[in-house]
């Protein structure tokens, strides 16, 4: 299973839906997908053919306390894209939407996590950015800056692991 998390940079809009939840779903991944409220906006016009990709709810807010949690733990995680303002509160832990709370207990457990960092060249000169993708890589987060493909790569990874262990479980 795969936490599936954007937020609003650029471009989500066009390949969010057919550039990853698709190819993603296409491949076995159960997707519990999470979207910043911002994402969510630009995102509602895909968000009944986000719903057809998994049997769970697509997210953006949080749960009353008294509701059970929508989503199970999923073994891993895709932030894509990552905003600087979001992947900037991912690394010092605000978490004030339910996007960046999901993205916060992952990286907390250390989950396997891989961002898409998606920012403009004056935002990637803020003086505290560098800072942030560093934090982010100590915690063990896969930083790439391509686009969705690149993201698909990288879970490759994790999905010819998935594969040795179904393989030894029916061994
Ligand atoms: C058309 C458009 C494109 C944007 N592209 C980016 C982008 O590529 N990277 C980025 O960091 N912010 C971008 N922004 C700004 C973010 O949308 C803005 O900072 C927003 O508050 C991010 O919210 P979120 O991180 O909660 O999703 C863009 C804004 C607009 C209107």
């Amino acid at each position: 299973m795969l936490g599936l998390v954007a937020s609003a940079a650029g471009g989500v809009e066009r390949w969010f839906r057919t550039g990853l939840a698709e190819p993603l779903a296409r491949r076995g991944w159960r997707l519990a997908v999470t979207l910043t409220p911002t994402a969510a906006r630009w995102l509602e016009p895909e968000l009944p053919g986000l719903a057809g990709l998994t049997d769970l709810p697509v997210r953006w807010t949080s749960r009353l306390p008294s509701e059970p949690k929508p989503h199970p733990v999923p073994d891993a995680f895709a932030f894509a894209p990552a905003t600087l303002n979001s992947l900037a509160k991912l690394a010092v832990g605000i978490g004030d939407n339910q996007a960046l709370t999901v993205l916060s207990e992952a990286l907390g457990r250390r989950a396997p996590l891989v961002v898409l960092a998606q920012v403009g060249p004056d935002q990637a000169r803020h003086p505290a950015y560098r800072g942030h993708l560093a934090v982010l890589r100590e915690a063990g987060a896969q930083v790439v800056t391509g686009g969705p493909e690149e993201v698909l790569g990288a879970l490759a990874v994790f999905e010819a692991r998935r594969s040795e262990l179904t393989a030894k479980r029916d061994a």
